[in-house]
């Protein structure tokens, strides 16, 4: 007698019967390599200060950075990426460019703890030094003056890598700014300092818990800078001029509501791309797993493993270290 047609030919659960074949054929995996942890370094704090809509997520001080930093080498993460909290903002941003500066001294330490063994990397962006907590310096009229920011980000990228910085990452959205920085390096010799660049950065919503970490008053939006979360064949455009302009590493921010967009940055980039899980994907999962809605460690490694799968090679997330510890196991 012969099988009766409505018993399928094709069993895909044949491939998912026990733990042993589904090792075997997966497709993605999520090593603590592939993770950067973004961690945020407060000016004159005695301890850290956690930041309640990222619980577990702290403001550093100068001390505990480096020890979160050692940590992060000893898990076995891929970088790590410095955000400076400064004790005093102006319209200029001046704590940025400041060897003095809380982010400077900050890199310093991390590299003297870490050396080459972990890649230290700085956010090359003026929000967190400016009064007004805009990315860029402002014109007359008030709006964010893309051409006279550029020279700053150059001199704030060349004081980074002074400072021990292995990579710079611009995020401020400026047109231009991959180029002016590339040449503001090389010029002051630092040809081997590489380029992350934010190429693909929407004006998101799910930033929100990162204005609590480094204490920003921004007034107004980012929408004339950030790219509008309606567009993605805008993100190809911006990662090719960043590409032209030398960018080492292209990067789509936010993750999870953007794996589209990353799938077409992967699929037309010849050079490693990241995506950032930012404060708000963070603390959304957060909530969930504090009211008992979600299993947190599944969830996160699901998650990490959906942008992994959609074409991340790096993963900025603040679980990093954490994660890294689990997929060790
Ligand atoms: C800008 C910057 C921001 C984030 C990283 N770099 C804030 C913004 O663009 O508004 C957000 C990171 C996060 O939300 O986790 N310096």
């Amino acid at each position: 007698m012969s099988t009766p047609r409505s018993f399928p030919a094709d069993r895909p659960r044949r491939l998912r019967a026990n733990p042993g074949v589904r090792r075997l054929v997966a497709e993605t995996e999520v090593r603590p390599r592939h993770l950067v942890l973004p961690v945020f370094v407060a000016e004159g704090l005695d301890a850290p200060r956690p930041i309640s809509s990222m619980p577990g997520v702290v403001q550093h001080t100068r001390e505990s950075v480096r020890k979160a930093a050692a940590e992060a080498a000893a898990a076995g993460v891929g970088g790590i990426m410095l955000f400076g909290v400064p004790a005093r903002h102006d319209a200029v941003g001046s704590g940025a460019v400041d060897p003095g500066g809380i982010l400077n001294v900050a890199l310093g330490d991390v590299r003297a703890e870490v050396g080459d063994a972990l890649p230290v990397m700085a956010d090359t962006c003026l929000d967190e030094f400016t009064d007004h907590g805009h990315c860029g310096v402002l014109d007359a009229d008030g709006n964010v003056d893309n051409d006279a920011t550029l020279p700053i980000y150059g001199e704030m990228a060349v004081a980074q890598a002074r400072a021990g910085a292995h990579v710079v990452a611009p995020s401020g959205m400026m047109d231009g700014q991959v180029g002016v920085i590339r040449a503001a390096l090389d010029e002051a010799g630092f040809r081997d300092t590489a380029i992350l660049a934010y190429s693909a950065k929407y004006a998101s919503a799910f930033y929100g818990p990162f204005r609590e970490a480094v204490d920003s008053q921004l007034q107004g939006d980012r929408r004339t800078y950030q790219q509008d979360p309606a567009n993605g064949r805008e993100a190809a455009r911006e990662v090719a001029l960043d590409l032209d302009e030398g960018a080492d590493i292209v990067m789509v921010k936010p993750a999870m509501g953007y794996l589209d967009v990353l799938r077409r940055v992967a699929d037309a980039a010849d050079v490693p791309v990241a995506a950032y899980q930012v404060s708000g994907e963070y603390a959304m999962i957060s909530a969930a797993v504090e009211r008992g809605w979600l299993d947190r460690e599944r969830t996160i490694l699901e998650s990490l493993t959906g942008i992994r799968r959609a074409g991340a090679d790096i993963v900025l997330t603040y679980w990093a270290t954490e994660a890294a510890a689990w997929l060790d196991r």
